[in-house]
Formats: structure tokens, C-alpha cells, sequence
């Protein structure tokens, strides 16, 4: 077990490079069972929830091998029995992407439910709703989901909430049915045109990806492919909140822009100097940050996955600003976190009032999930001292080299044995 020691008030500059999207490669890795061939997927990051979903296809039968640090092969040619069982789904929410993937190969699935961050009730009707208007029969025992079908076939399906999770886990299950799926009410993240624009490299016929409506001409057969995940707009994000409250100029480079529009347009109101170029983007703050009022809301509206690191980012801004989550019932957990550290934040259902502070004072603290980890995190470097966060395994589920690429732009953070002494100690 380890932690990472962090002195914080250092002023941040450098470069960052953003590593491919986690929300795209969890999607697109289960997805490689459509092709019963070889794809290589480039641009994939080093996180431990593509080492989980790796594993997972290689218990499964599937032949994995790394081209390169971001380059994996993959031939699920050999795969036969399309079961997860808990042990290997438990770890990670995505594992549901087996039941789509399944489904549109062998027209069956056995996939005990997935784990995931707890934000609260994370039901799966919408998915099931998708699998049994393809035509497959749905039921639950023994800790499985089960979904067979004879043959799928293509429908019009209306969700009743827009779902990240079941939009992919609909396109897995439609892109190999008989006829034509029209999927209304389609979540429009980045990450679902990316599995889009895989799938049509495979054979696939989609449209519509990113907009509310997808159609989706089934295929008989897939191929292998050759491609490259898009960049992560929520690690990109995150380094922006980080260089806007930690204060410096930081270059983060390898992004969309235009993925990030809702992100920079907070910062801007925040009084944070944001510069889009081609593919990198700009953060400088030297004056001090303002409040801002946010909510969340499917994508294009601010994501919820950057929610506690703008709540981590108006903590210290001048005034009281509202944060309102929109999407899910119950992610505030890491507030009792920033509150050990001095933030003044009331928090009343899905709605925080933050009233910011001059500054943080550092405290152990520790990650409640991923994004409340990136939260303390950003929270340790503005601090002043030395602070320490545990349970950085949650981190490190969606940030590739996280301690490296803080290094680089100038942050005093340190990975060390959880037994470890702080890092003045240290040094
Ligand atoms: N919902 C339903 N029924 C369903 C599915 C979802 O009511 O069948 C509700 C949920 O309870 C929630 C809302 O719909 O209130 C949105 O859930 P969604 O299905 O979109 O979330 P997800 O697919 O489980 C993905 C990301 C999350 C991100 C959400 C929202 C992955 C692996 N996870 O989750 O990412 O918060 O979309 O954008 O793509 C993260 O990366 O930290 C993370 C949690």
C-alpha cells in the first residue's frame, strides 16, 4: 500500500501531456470481442483499469500483447465462453461492457454485475431495456446478469435517462443485430463517438454518434482494426483545475479544445487566463479566483466527472459559489475530505455551497473515488504543507503517471510506502 507526500503552494509550470480517454479504452477494449480477429489499439493509457479489463479478456481466451508503452494488441479470435464472473467484474464498472460485447458476438452473455465508484443507486434498466428490445431474454441469478437471445434484431429504442453506460452497451449489443437500431435520447460524450468511429473501423455501420440519435445499420461480420484512442478530456480537465488553483502557467498538451469548451468557460468566469491552441491548451493564473456558479449535465453541459475538482477550485476563490450536481445522487463524499483542510462547504442533497477561503491548510487526507482523489490531490498541491493522501489506488484507476507528470510542471509530490515518513522527513 502506498501514499503520495505533497508539499504544497508551489507554483506551477511546464508541460503536461494529456494520455488517451479511460471512459473510451474501457469501452473499446471489451469491444474487440466483435471482431474475432486482431486489433491494435494505440494511445492507450497506463491506468489500472485497462490492466483489469486486460486481464479479464485474457482469462477469457484472448491473446494480449503490448507493441509499445501505449500500444496493445489484441486477438480475441479464441474466445469462446462469454462469461465474467464477479472475481474478475467486481473491480471495475466497465466490466457491464462484456454483456453488449458478448451479446453482439455470441448472441448470449454471463456477466455478474460490475463495481465501480459509488455515487450512490447505479442501476442498469436502461442497458436491459437496450438487450431486450434487440430481442434478448434478461435475467438475474446467482449473482449474474444472463441475456440470450436466438438472434438479435434491430429496434427503436427511446432511453429514458440519458446513459453513458447503456448508449455503449446498446451499440455493442445493435452493431452486429439484423436491420437497423435507432437509439433515441443517445448520450453525446466524446468517449461514445470515439467507440463510434472504432466500430465503423472495424465494418460497422453507425451514425448519428454524438448527436441524440443513433442509427445503426447491423453487419454480419466485423474485422480487426488498427486505432488510436482519443485524448482524455477529464484528465485534461483535471490539470486544468490543478494549474487554476495551484497558480503558474501550464502548457497541457495532446487535447480537443472543443472536448474541454464547457471546462474553459468555467475557468474563464473564474478569472483564469485559458488559450486554445490546435491541439494543446493554455491555463495561466496570477490574480486571485473568482466564485462561479456550475452544474452538471450530460455531455456538452459541464461533466459531472470534473465536479470535485471545480467544488476542490471555488473552495479558494473570492465570494460563495453554488455547485449543483446533475447527474448523480450523491457525489459529494469528499467534502468531509476538504473540509479537514479548511474549505467552508455545506453540502444539502446534490447541492454544495462553497464559500471560498484565502487558502487550504494541509491534512491527511485520503481518496473517497476516483475524481474526489483527483480532488484532494489538487487540493494537497494549493495547500500550504505538507499533506498526505491515501487510498491513491482510486487514483490511479483513470490518471497515467499522475506523480511524474505533476513533477514535470513543478509540484513537490512523492509516492511512498504507506509505512513511510512525511517528505520533509524524507528528503
Ligand atoms: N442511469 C439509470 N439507469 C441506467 C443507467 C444510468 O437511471 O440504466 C442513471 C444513473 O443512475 C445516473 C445517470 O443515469 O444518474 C447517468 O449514468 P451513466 O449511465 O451515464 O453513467 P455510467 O455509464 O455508469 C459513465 C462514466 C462515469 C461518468 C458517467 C456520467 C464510464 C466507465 N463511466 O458512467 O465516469 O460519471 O458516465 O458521465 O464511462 C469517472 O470516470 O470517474 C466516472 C465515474
Amino acid at each position: 500500500m502506498e501514499k503520495y507526500i505533497i508539499e504544497g503552494g508551489h507554483r506551477l509550470h511546464g508541460e503536461v501531456e494529456i494520455s488517451g480517454a479511460k471512459n473510451a479504452v474501457v469501452a473499446i477494449i471489451p469491444a474487440t470481442i466483435l471482431a474475432k480477429d486482431r486489433c491494435v489499439i494505440e494511445n492507450v493509457p497506463n491506468i489500472s483499469d485497462v490492466s483489469i479489463l486486460l486481464h479479464i479478456l485474457q482469462d477469457l481466451g484472448a491473446k494480449v500483447s503490448y507493441l509499445g508503452k501505449n500500444t496493445v494488441e489484441i486477438d480475441t479470435s479464441h474466445i469462446t465462453e462469454p462469461v465474467v464472473p464477479y472475481e474478475s467484474s467486481r473491480h471495475l464498472r466497465a466490466s457491464y461492457y462484456f454483456l453488449g460485447a458478448f451479446l453482439g458476438r455470441f448472441n448470449q452473455a454471463h456477466v455478474s454485475p460490475p463495481g465501480g465508484c459509488n455515487f450512490g443507486v447505479r442501476p442498469i434498466d436502461q442497458h436491459i431495456k437496450g438487450f431486450e428490445a434487440l430481442g434478448a431474454s434478461v435475467s438475474t441469478d446467482y449473482g449474474f446478469i444472463h441475456a440470450t437471445a436466438e438472434e438479435l434484431y434491430g429496434s427503436h429504442i427511446y432511453l429514458d435517462v440519458v446513459s453513458v453506460g447503456a448508449t455503449i452497451n446498446i451499440m455493442l449489443a445493435a452493431v452486429k443485430a439484423k436491420g437497423l437500431t435507432i437509439l433515441e435520447n443517445a448520450a453525446k460524450e466524446p468517449h461514445i463517438v470515439d467507440l463510434a468511429n472504432f466500430l465503423n473501423s472495424m465494418g460497422a455501420d453507425i451514425r448519428g454518434a454524438g448527436t441524440d440519435v443513433i442509427k445503426i445499420h447491423g453487419v454480419d461480420v466485423l474485422r480487426g482494426t488498427s486505432y488510436s484512442i482519443i485524448p482524455d478530456q477529464i484528465e485534461a480537465g483535471t490539470y486544468m483545475t490543478i494549474a487554476a488553483a495551484a497558480g503558474g502557467d501550464v502548457l497541457i498538451k495532446n487535447v480537443i479544445p472543443k472536448h474541454l469548451e464547457s471546462i474553459t468557460d468555467k475557468l474563464l468566469q473564474a478569472g483564469v487566463s485559458v488559450t486554445e491552441y490546435d491541439d494543446a491548451i493554455r491555463i495561466i493564473r496570477s490574480k486571485p479566483l473568482k466564485k462561479v456558479n456550475v452544474k452538471t449535465m450530460p455531455h456538452p453541459g459541464f461533466p459531472t466527472d470534473m465536479q470535485p475538482q471545480m467544488t476542490t477550485l471555488l473552495a479558494i476563490a473570492e465570494g460563495t459559489s453554488i455547485v449543483t450536481e446533475g447527474v448523480w445522487d450523491n457525489r459529494f463524499k469528499y467534502v468531509d475530505e476538504l473540509r479537514r483542510m479548511g474549505a467552508h462547504i455545506q453540502v444539502d442533497g446534490k447541492v454544495a455551497v462553497v464559500e471560498g477561503v484565502p487558502q487550504l491548510t494541509a491534512a491527511p487526507v485520503k481518496a473517497v473515488d476516483l475524481r474526489a482523489g483527483a480532488a484532494v490531490l489538487q487540493a494537497a498541491l494549493c495547500a500550504t504543507g505538507i499533506s498526505e493522501v491515501e487510498d491513491i489506488h482510486y487514483i490511479e484507476r483513470g490518471y497515467e503517471d499522475v506523480v511524474e507528470k505533476l513533477q514535470k510542471i513543478g509540484c513537490s509530490i512523492k509516492k511512498v510506502p504507506i509505512s513511510s515518513p512525511t517528505l520533509s522527513q524524507a528528503q
